[in-house]
């Protein structure tokens, strides 16, 4: 019964999303929540959570492309700019209380930019300009 409700659901989301180009949110459910769950809370240590630490991180210049890099980013079928809208939706939605005074959204150039970029290690440049997960 549940897989059918979500596949359902799915195909909801998807007929709306052709019909009327889909918003952040509906976007995060499908292309991000299947992992990050739509709370955002993930499954850690597998599956880290998308709450709080992500708007600390914003106030290091070079962790703003890191958000776009990150496989589960940067190898979605998103276009640039849904991409974009997704990431500040997800620091709008989950992250308002963290985020650094006078925070500029991600723009689409960003995303195009850091795109062209694949991380080989996205933990170790997490590491070197932000830090390791809290245990
Ligand atoms: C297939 C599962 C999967 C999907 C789908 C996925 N992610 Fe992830 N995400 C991960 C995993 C696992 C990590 C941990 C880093 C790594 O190993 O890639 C992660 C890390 C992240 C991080 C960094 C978190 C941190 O604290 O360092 C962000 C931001 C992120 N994902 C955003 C997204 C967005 C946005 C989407 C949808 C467009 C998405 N992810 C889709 C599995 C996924």
């Amino acid at each position: 019964m549940r897989a059918v409700f979500l596949f359902l659901l799915v195909s909801a989301l998807s007929v709306a999303n052709l019909a009327f180009g889909a918003s952040p949110r509906t976007n995060y459910l499908l292309y991000c929540s299947g992992c990050h769950l739509p709370s955002g809370v993930g499954n850690p240590p597998n599956v880290p959570t998308l709450h709080d630490e992500l708007g600390r991180m914003m106030a290091v210049e070079e962790m703003r492309a890191y958000l776009v890099q990150v496989p589960g980013s940067s190898q979605t079928p998103l276009t640039d700019a849904d991409l974009a809208a997704v990431v500040n939706w997800i620091l709008q939605e989950f992250n308002a209380e963290t985020l650094p005074e006078g925070f500029r959204p991600i723009t689409t150039g960003e995303v195009s930019a850091a795109r062209q970029t694949i991380l080989a290690d996205p933990l170790k440049y997490r590491i070197r300009y932000w830090k390791d997960y809290e245990e």
